[in-house]
């Protein structure tokens, strides 16, 4: 047995190791079969499910920045009956924890589509996205008023029994109120943060590089900007657990989200350019904890020293 603890029960769920990986960037796990251990990994995160499949935005969608990138996916999805139909089975039996990405136009349709996922065996728990912000109804839309957002949070409590967390967006000038909303909603964790908005230009052809011309930037370029709003969260003493997200590259950059508030992180973008990035940041982790004598991973959670 390793020295180091890495297992941590957070946000109700327990799992192995507190590195998952990030909805949007992981396909529906399978994806990842063969490049990647999944049973290594803390748990995964799918992409995200709507009532109805998604056929997403027009092309291109996707353009690489510094230090990042820009995606305007538009939540291409399956939808609820493919998920179960095609997908869950091999998630059932990949041997690591399973969150559910979801979202719905609606108020309506968040319910119905989180309630349907919240009563399939092999999901270990919900994760509503309210922070989208590549399509026109849904998404980001209820995720920006705190009210709104408490409200909605409180109608899918109501109807879904497994740990639901709340995907939170960055383009906001608040995101402590939108934290303190989703805990008056009923919410079990807090994944912070989505992706900010940023626009990206050939000046060659002089075009938009992405066809809806906004998308969301993610990757190394927005790790600064995470960290600072995990780190207000937990300094504003919200009850939440906080899944850390953005930009984590390797294992300091976790341990970074774990000192400012996170008991779990999800790489993202790392996966386009290393696949394996996830299980590699699980094994560094644990050598990069044996070597500074430190016993469990839980001693690092909001352990930053600011005097
Ligand atoms: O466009 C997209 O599919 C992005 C989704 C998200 O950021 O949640």
């Amino acid at each position: 047995m390793s020295a180091v603890n890495l297992a941590i029960e957070t946000g109700g769920i327990a799992f192995r190791n507190p590195i998952l990986t990030a909805s949007g960037t992981f396909g529906y796990g399978r994806e990842f079969e063969g490049l990647t251990d999944l049973r290594a990994l803390g748990g995964l995160v799918t992409k995200g499910i709507s009532p109805k499949p998604r056929f997403g935005n027009a092309t291109p969608r996707i353009c690489e920045t510094a230090s990042g990138m820009l995606n305007s996916i538009g939540l291409e999805n399956v939808g609820v009956e493919g998920f179960e139909r095609d997908k869950l089975p091999y998630l059932r039996e990949c041997g690591t924890r399973v969150l559910v990405n979801f979202f719905g136009a609606t108020f309506d349709e968040y319910v119905d589509c989180g309630a349907r996922l919240d009563a399939l065996d092999g999901v270990d728990g919900l994760e509503m996205n309210v922070s989208c912000p590549n399509i026109k109804a849904g998404g980001i839309e209820f995720g920006t008023d705190p009210r709104v957002l408490r409200d909605l949070v409180r109608a899918c409590r109501a109807a879904i029994r497994k740990p639901l967390w709340i995907k939170l967006t960055p383009n906001t000038s608040d995101i402590v109120a939108l934290a303190v909303a989703c805990a008056e909603g009923g919410a079990d964790g807090l994944s912070i943060i989505n992706t900010i908005t940023g626009m990206a230009i050939d000046a060659r052809t002089r075009r938009p590089k992405i066809a809806t011309i906004f998308g969301g930037l993610s990757g190394p370029a927005i790790k600064p900007i995470a960290l600072r709003m995990v780190y207000q969260v937990r300094r504003a003493g919200v009850s939440l657990p906080i899944s850390g997200i953005g930009g984590i590259q390797d294992a300091t950059d976790a341990i970074e989200f774990f000192l400012a508030g996170a008991s779990t992180v999800q790489v993202g973008t790392q996966s386009f350019v290393d696949p394996d990035a996830s299980g590699r940041i699980v094994r560094d982790l644990e050598a990069r904890l044996a070597a500074d004598g430190i016993h469990d991973v839980r001693e690092l959670v909001g352990a930053l020293v600011v005097k």
